[in-house]
């Protein structure tokens, strides 16, 4: 589990990047859910969480595409690949996230660092 920041320091309607590689966004619903996506959004290299955060769903801010957060689909063009979703617990008023196993679907051109 990686701890991402205390609940205290991620008010509703907000979100946090961690700086994992490839990062990962943590956002605090308006209705109180704590979600964890892959950071980058699968079209281009855009940080979903300096996007728009609207019920369970994130906007890209780059070129609009939106991810939802409980699944990591997209439900809206240019980008066509769904995000990782990362299942978050939280302890003790301390948010983690338990980082998925899957391959991300990160954009083109972009790959893990120290890794073709
Ligand atoms: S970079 Fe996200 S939609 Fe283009």
């Amino acid at each position: 589990m990686i701890p991402a920041c205390p609940l205290v320091s991620l008010p509703r309607g907000e979100a946090l990047r961690l700086d994992v590689d490839p990062p990962i966004a943590v956002f605090h619903t308006d209705d109180g859910e704590i979600y964890a996506i892959d950071d980058t959004c699968t079209h281009q290299d855009a940080s979903l969480a300096d996007g728009w955060l609207e019920g369970c769903e994130i906007e890209c801010p780059l070129h609009a595409s939106r991810f939802d957060l409980r699944t990591g689909e997209v439900d809206a063009p240019p980008a066509k690949r769904p995000v990782r979703t990362h299942r978050v617990v939280v302890e003790d008023d301390v948010v983690y996230v338990v980082p998925s196993d899957a391959p991300p679907n990160l954009p083109p051109g972009l790959t893990l660092k120290g890794r073709p």
